[in-house]
This record gives structure tokens, C-alpha cells and sequence, in this order.
């Protein structure tokens, strides 16, 4: 079933998505290295796709976008709208999505997997409730809510020893995209009453440049 509004496009969600969100607007978010979070306007999608959308598709017209582009935010301005697209054609998504582990409350699926692929394409599920560390990814990242709300927080770090500052938070819901830059910190929570579910991509990991924060004292740690 595919679910859209007058004011923007929802995925494509199999029959037992909840009605409760066919009235909700989705919106494209971008946080860039000083973990502001801003609102950008959604790009055109296209009308063409093939039909039924291939995960193999997909990869190698995001590997075209990297390879066209060595700038992260242009590229995650056209990853925003590919995702899109690809989202809104695959129904199947939904169905190969794990439920939360029930010991550790979260699952990950790895979409693809091959030797040296650099890039984390992954589907995410975990209870409400659940909270994230403070942290970056040390890469450029993409996470699309396909069910579930979360609420993102966003953080500055101060000198080491003084407090950070959240300058923002906003609340994703299904088919709202958020783009991270690299050094975009930020915290996630599992809000409602039902496991969030998301799809995340991210690209090459520099785990020298990935950490995870203390509130506090604004000290990183790896991560
Ligand atoms: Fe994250």
C-alpha cells in the first residue's frame, strides 16, 4: 500500500502499516558538522522508476552519486531524493525487517554485505524507550523512518570540562528522512508504544573521527 499526501510522499508500506500516519506529511532533514538540524526542501522524485525497485539497482546508482560527487552534502542532497525513490517502490522493505531482540531491546538486518563494500546499508528496529548514546558516525549518514517515532537530539561540545549545548530536537516520524554529516552529533530515543523501525545508510566509517560524548563534561571517547 502505498501511502501519500497532498504536501509530500510516504514509503511504501506493506497492508498492516497503521492508517494513523496516512495523514502526516514526511519531511527531509539535513544536520551538518555543528549538529544544527535543518529543514530542506524534498527534490523531485522520479516518475520513471522501475517497478519493482531493485536493492541491486539502487546500490549502483548511489555508487554513481559517489563517485559523481566528492562533496558529502551534494551527495546526501541526491541521496535524500534516491532513497526516497527507492523506498516508495519497495514494498518488500517492511517484510525483512527483524523484530527487537527481546534481550537487548534493538536488531539490525545488513541489506548488503560484500568484500571491501564500504558502505553500512542496514535496516534498524528497537523498543520504545530505548535511548542512544551521545555520538557522531565519522561518516556521512542517512536515516528514513519507515515505522515508529524517534526523538533526535542534537549537540554541541564545549571545552573539555564544560557542559554541551543541545541546540535542537526533532521528533522523525514514517517517511521523514534525516542526512548527517560526518561530525554531526547527535542522540536518538524510541519514543511511542511500538519498535521504530528504520532504514540507515551510511558511508566509509573513519573510526578515528567516530566518538561518542559525555553530556557533561563535552569529553569524547571512541566510539
Ligand atoms: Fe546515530
Amino acid at each position: 500500500m502505498k501511502l501519500s499526501n497532498q504536501t509530500g510522499h510516504h514509503f511504501c508500506l506493506i497492508v498492516n502499516q497503521r492508517a494513523k500516519h496516512s495523514n502526516m506529511s514526511s519531511h527531509d532533514w539535513h544536520v551538518d558538522n555543528n549538529s544544527n538540524c535543518q529543514s530542506v526542501p524534498q527534490g523531485a522524485l522520479n516518475q520513471e522508476t522501475v517497478s519493482p525497485y531493485r536493492l541491486y539497482r539502487f546500490l549502483t546508482q548511489l555508487d554513481d552519486i559517489l563517485l559523481g560527487n566528492e562533496n558529502d552534502e551534494l551527495r546526501l542532497a541526491e541521496i535524500r531524493v534516491l532513497v526516497r525513490n527507492f523506498l516508495n517502490e519497495s514494498p518488500w522493505m517492511m517484510m525483512q525487517c527483524p523484530s527487537p531482540d527481546p534481550k537487548r531491546g534493538w536488531a539490525v538486518s545488513k541489506l548488503y554485505n560484500d568484500t571491501d563494500y564500504p558502505l553500512t546499508i542496514q535496516l534498524v528496529s528497537w523498543n520504545p524507550g530505548m535511548l542512544s548514546s551521545i555520538h557522531n558516525h565519522g561518516a556521512w549518514g542517512l536515516v528514513a523512518i519507515l515505522d515508529g517515532e524517534e526523538r533526535n537530539r542534537f549537540w554541541q561540545p564545549q571545552e573539555v570540562g564544560e557542559p554541551m549545548v543541545q541546540p535542537q530536537e526533532t521528533i522523525l516520524s514514517p517517511g521523514d528522512i534525516v542526512t548527517f554529516m560526518p561530525d554531526a552529533i547527535h542522540q536518538v530515543e524510541a519514543l511511542g508504544d511500538e519498535p521504530v523501525i528504520s532504514f540507515n545508510l551510511y558511508g566509509e566509517t573513519d573510526y578515528k573521527a567516530r566518538f561518542k560524548y559525555n553530556a557533561k563534561t563535552s569529553e569524547a571517547s571512541s566510539f
